[in-house]
């Protein structure tokens, strides 16, 4: 049977790789979390330090995650673990598939009532109770629905659902079909609507601001938002790609496939951006509001679209279906191995896990209302694991993995694996990820940690 049709998980053509690759990092983190992180980090400034960290962090450290992956493919856990038993690596190691399989739930469990917003505003789309706000009313709406608790653990526990049904399934089945619909749909829909928010809205002040070069505010805080944010957006360092890698086939180019994910999730953020901040300016919103920033701008499209109702509905739905599909990456790591390790069913690996995460997400619900207590440093608890994953876990983990990676794990190991036919490239991956990425993530990280 030819490789690429082989039913044991591999992809069944390169392309299914990269749409579900795409699919993991195509998510909340493009259309909700970079466009109000653009705003809060002074825009144009913010962009440059992302795209540099994108390319030179991100893209390097995601072909580690696939490489290895794919060597061995198998999950993180056990890749690791085995490394250590032919002495390739040492123990130490071990730890960090640990690390990056609790980080992933541990985002899940905000990212899921984030998810549920969408599902409550594709509700509102539908009903046409999004028609003609204006802003005042559009942050109104926003308002009541994050006063009520009650209505946000329901969409929470939707999703929730949806997650532990998708991954109780095995990846590679259906995933890369819905991704092969959801994707181009998205970037079209996506387009068309920045089109329109350029057109009608105040587009000049929006290119202005994500073009504006300006470096007062700049601060190692700014650049670890910036890298936090690159991993984040690409669904590094969870060992999520690393799956994925697992799933690869040989015969495909990991450096292109990557760069082709992280060119199609860069084009998702910046369309993003260029729907939410014509409006933003447009209607006088502040662009530093923060995680409200898109659920208040965007309702001011639809409100305005001719047919704004069904594009409302069809927008958000597919938001929650991008969500979807880099939940389901969030959770693998650790049903994969509790699958091949225990031979736990995947549907109870993943609902017993999903129960725990269903579990925080609900005290996170709480903690935009009843419970908005400043547990640590002034932050409350969603705020805390937002900063924790994003600031020190992610990056951690990362760094981790590519060190693993590029000085650990023999060179000789690695090329084999990557099967080089164009040694060039591949001196530039590796010398760009050692002496590149690894060290400007450490810096950047600790700078940030220590607020330089
Ligand atoms: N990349 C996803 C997003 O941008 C989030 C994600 C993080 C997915 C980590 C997988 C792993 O929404």
């Amino acid at each position: 049977m030819p490789e690429s049709r082989c039913l044991q998980g591999i992809w069944s053509s390169p392309w299914i790789f990269i749409f579900a690759a795409a699919g993991s990092a195509i998510g909340l983190g493009n259309i909700w979390k970079f466009p109000y992180m653009l705003g809060t980090n002074g825009g144009g400034a913010f962009l440059f330090i992302y795209c540099a960290c994108l390319l030179l962090v991100g893209l390097p450290m995601l072909m580690a995650e696939v490489a290895l992956g794919r060597t061995v493919r198998s999950n993180p856990v056990d890749t690791v673990n085995d490394l250590a038993e032919r002495h390739v690596i040492h123990r130490f190691w071990v730890a960090i598939p640990y690390l990056a399989g609790a980080t992933g739930l541990l985002i899940l469990t905000f990212y899921s009532v984030i998810a549920g917003w969408g599902f409550a505003y594709a509700q509102r789309a539908m009903t046409g109770a999004l028609q003609g706000l204006d802003m005042v009313q559009s942050q109104a709406v926003f308002d009541d629905f994050l006063a009520s608790p009650v209505e946000m653990i329901f969409w929470h526990t939707l999703f929730m659902g949806l997650v532990v049904l998708s991954v109780g399934q095995a990846v590679t089945r259906g995933l890369s079909n819905v991704v092969r619909i959801l994707l181009p749909v998205l970037i079209v829909t996506l387009f068309i609507l920045a089109v329109y928010s350029m057109v009608m809205g105040a587009g000049a002040d929006a290119l202005l601001f994500l073009t504006r070069w300006d470096w007062s505010g700049f601060t190692f805080d700014v650049a670890l938002s910036a890298i936090g944010h690159a991993l984040f957006s690409l669904g590094v360092g969870l060992g999520a790609m690393f799956s994925y890698g697992a799933y690869m086939s040989k015969r495909m180019s990991i450096a292109k496939a990557c760069t082709i994910v992280v060119g199609l999730d860069l084009i998702v953020s910046i369309l993003a951006a260029l729907v939410i901040f014509p409006l933003t300016f447009k209607f006088g919103l502040d662009v530093a509001a923060g995680p409200s920033l898109p659920f208040v701008s965007l309702p001011l499209i639809f409100g305005a679209l001719p047919a704004g109702q069904v594009i409302g509905l069809l927008f958000f739905a597919l938001l929650v279906l991008a969500a979807l599909t880099s939940a389901i990456s969030m959770m693998e790591l650790f049903v994969a191995w509790l699958h091949e390790r225990f031979y736990t069913g995947r549907l109870k690996a993943a609902f017993t896990l999903g129960l725990g995460v269903w579990l925080v997400g609900v005290a996170v619900v709480l903690s935009f209302n009843h419970w908005d207590a400043k547990l640590l440093f002034g932050l409350n608890l969603f705020e805390i694991i937002d900063q924790l994953t994003s600031f020190i876990m992610l990056p951690v983990a990362a760094i981790a993995l590519s060190i693993l990676v590029a000085w650990v794990v023999p060179k000789k190991m690695l090329m084999n694996e990557m099967l080089v036919k164009n040694a060039t490239h591949f001196r530039w991956w590796y010398t760009t990820l050692k002496y590149v990425s690894i060290p400007a993530a450490i810096l950047i990280t600790v700078a940030g940690w220590i607020g330089a």
